[in-house]
């Protein structure tokens, strides 16, 4: 299946108003810590999906904010919640390695979109991004950890990629198929087009950022095995995502 058909098939399981994935655990709390005080900073939000972390940004301060993905049904999910919420939040459907943003933005996130792109294809978005980012504007974006579908071969709730038979180097842009539970027991499909740690770095030097990005590897912490010990502890101290923010 490709990426958009899951995306269409399952945007009434992904739209949800509170942490239900394992990600909104271990990755989303800690992408919303990293955009820090919001103070009405316009926003783009790349791969969007249903508005899970744009309704989330909104409600600490973000100012102008555009969501675009891939998947109507995602698209069309958000914006049936933003109309009962009313944030101010504009979506829109499109593939983002063709879009090119009408106006510039403080901040752009991207929450496991790169997973689902190639390697050039993600050139291609960062240097749309860099473009798109006022003057000292911050990307903030997270994905599956490279080493994750290695380290974890056990194709096991709450989370896998199947990566058998696949090389770490050799099988870059090779696509890994994969689900993420919720935690009330319903497996979510997910795909990881592999990437290797380096080409992160790459792309973003030859899109134009300069600066080190600060990279945060996250994982499962006693903290979480505390409060659901069935539900996290097979993945306790896995590197299971990472976490880039970098200034232009
Ligand atoms: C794992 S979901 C994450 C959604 C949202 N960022 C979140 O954190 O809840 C990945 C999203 O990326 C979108 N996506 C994948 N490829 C895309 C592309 N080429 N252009 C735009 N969106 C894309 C999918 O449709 C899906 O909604």
């Amino acid at each position: 299946m490709n990426t958009e058909e899951i995306y269409n098939d399952n945007a009434d399981k992904w739209l949800r108003l509170t942490p239900s994935s394992l990600s909104d655990f271990t990755a989303r709390p800690l992408v919303f810590e990293a955009c820090g005080e919001l103070n009405a900073r316009s926003v783009l939000d790349i791969g969007c999906g249903e508005g899970y972390c744009a309704r989330e940004l909104k409600r600490r301060g973000a100012g102008d904010y555009l969501g675009v993905d891939l998947s109507e049904q995602m698209v069309k999910a958000a914006q049936a919640q933003e109309a009962k919420d009313q944030y101010g939040i504009e979506y829109r459907a499109c593939n983002v390695v063709e879009f090119n943003p009408d106006r510039q933005f403080d901040l752009c996130i991207a929450v496991f979109l790169f997973n689902y792109l190639r390697v050039e294809e993600m050139q291609r978005v960062f240097s749309m991004v860099y473009d798109a980012l006022h003057p000292q504007g911050q990307f903030i974006f997270s994905v599956p950890h490279p080493f994750f579908p290695f380290i974890h071969g056990s194709q096991t709730p709450p989370f896998y990629f199947g990566s058998r038979g696949k090389n770490y180097f050799a099988d870059v842009n090779q696509k890994f198929e994969g689900e993420i539970w919720k935690r009330s027991g319903e497996p979510l499909p997910v795909q990881c087009v592999h990437k290797t740690f380096g080409n992160y770095f790459d792309c973003l030097r030859r899109a134009g950022f300069s600066s080190m990005p600060e990279v945060k590897e996250l994982t499962v912490t006693p903290e979480l095995v505390a409060i659901d010990k069935a539900f996290f502890s097979p993945l306790l101290n896995e590197p299971l995502h990472l976490l880039f923010t970098i200034s232009k």
